[in-house]
């Protein structure tokens, strides 16, 4: 990327961030100048991309009777999460910390489905109170603790099943979660009598049929299938008495991170609709749990160059951000876009961009031809879903700080840690 590009849109196709004369801007504000007055590592947020972003489910939705749980997990900082409120998305959470974070932004708990393998009493006792629409269950013991907690406390708990459907989503096994060997959901072929085991436990409601096949999917195909296993399996449930109300789809929806085409939702939407419509189950409500998509091109991480190092077999960019900050490359071998955000001229040599963490796997980047001196700003690329969120202080390394950007305008929407954070809480013995 040189100046001459000067207008382009990022290559991971971020619509928000662009070059204007020779610098890297976020909106209307230029990144080197965050990083001037902020600091790195820095994460950097559009508003207008989220808005985008909420915006291409919306325009899919249409009159279609559809909530859209975004998936927090993905990214949680209360200003995201504020905008995703007050443009009337519900919440997919998946821990009493999730919860808490969605009612102090005022989001509506009747639009918040609660998911996860391993619900603890008090976070389920939590969200009964605050009054969540359903628990996505995943397991008989779960059942058994829902409605438990729901009676002692005199309340009925709404419930959906998630169930394995066993098709693969063709992501990295990490982030593949619809096959057998996943420890997510019930078996397909249980579900029927789980469901009946369910529907004799007192504090239960049953209301719905769920499932999540996986992440960063960029084919209909996936889904078409294990939706037509769920359509089979509510035909099975209404020929034993059991009608639900809801479908959930779960998330997944790719982002594009490099080359991939990813997923439009109107065109999952469209075949999904083909599909319940061709059952006569278009009356269901769907749900869908959107995370990366929602949010993972809205954002960049700013890091700074330290040194470079040109060792034997390879230059190295040794930047101020590391694998604490910015986990997905080294655990899933995930590709993420680097640029200077003022490109200079000058021949590009082959550069892993590494940090300062003491671990062989601690890269952002590798073999990025990149024309760079000590001191220039990186842009790492598709950063906000998954990237401050799955941040560690390995190495004592406060977080970063994360900043959104809005128009012309910028706000610090998390402060910078510092060690006094760090090492507050900890004691030495007597
Ligand atoms: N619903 C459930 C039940 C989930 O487990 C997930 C993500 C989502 C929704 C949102 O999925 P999305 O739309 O974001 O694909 N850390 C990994 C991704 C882990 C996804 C975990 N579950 C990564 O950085 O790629």
């Amino acid at each position: 990327m040189t100046p001459s590009l000067s207008g382009a849109a990022l290559p991971a196709g971020h619509p928000h961030f662009h070059f204007q004369d020779g610098a890297l801007y976020a909106e209307g504000v230029p990144l080197q100048l965050l990083a001037e007055r902020l600091g790195t590592p820095l994460y950097v947020y559009s508003r207008a991309a989220l808005q985008a972003a909420w915006a291409s489910y919306r325009d899919a939705i249409g009159s279609r009777d559809i909530l859209v749980c975004y998936g927090m997990k993905a990214n949680s900082n209360l200003a995201v999460l504020k905008e995703f409120a007050r443009l009337g998305a519900g919440f997919d959470i998946v821990s009493g910390g999730e919860l808490q974070r969605v009612l102090a932004v005022g989001g509506d708990p009747a639009k918040i489905v609660f998911s996860g393998v391993g619900k603890q009493a008090w976070e389920i006792r939590q969200a009964l109170d605050a009054g969540v629409k359903c628990f996505n269950v995943e397991s008989e013991a779960e059942l058994h603790l829902l409605s438990d907690v729901a009676v002692s406390i005199g309340k009925q708990a709404n419930v959906s099943l998630r169930v394995n459907p066993d098709v693969d989503a063709g992501a990295h096994p990490y982030i593949s979660t619809g096959l057998k060997e996943n420890k997510f959901g019930i078996a397909i072929a249980d579900a029927l009598r789980v469901y009946q085991s369910a529907g004799a436990l007192p504090g239960l409601r049953l209301t719905g049929v769920d499932c999540h096949i996986g992440s960063q999917i960029t084919e209909v195909a996936p889904y078409l299938d294990a939706l037509d296993k769920l359509l089979a399996l509510i035909d099975t449930l209404k020929a034993s008495d059991i009608e639900i109300e809801h479908l959930d789809l779960g998330g997944g929806l790719g982002i594009r991170y490099t080359d991939e085409t990813p997923l439009a939702p109107a065109t999952l939407l469209d075949q999904v609709y083909a599909r319940l419509q061709a059952r006569g189950l278009d009356h269901l409500k769907l749900i869908l749990e959107p995370g990366r998509s929602m949010v993972g091109n809205a954002g960049v991480l700013l890091t700074t160059v330290q040194f470079l190092k040109h060792a034997e077999a390879r230059n190295f960019a040794i930047v101020d951000a590391a694998m604490n900050d910015l986990l997905r490359p080294t655990l899933y071998d995930a590709w993420h876009g680097v640029l200077p955000v003022s490109p200079r001229d000058g021949v590009p040599l082959e550069y892993d961009v590494v940090g300062p963490v003491c671990e062989s796997g601690d890269w952002l980047a590798k073999g990025r031809a990149l024309a760079i001196e000590r001191g220039d700003v990186l842009a790492v690329e598709s950063a906000g879903a998954y990237g401050m969120v799955m941040a560690s202080n390995y190495n004592t390394r406060p977080r970063a700080a994360e900043v959104m950007v809005d128009g012309a305008q910028y706000h610090v929407i998390r402060q910078r840690e510092t060690v006094t954070d760090l090492l507050r809480g900890e004691s030495t013995l007597p």
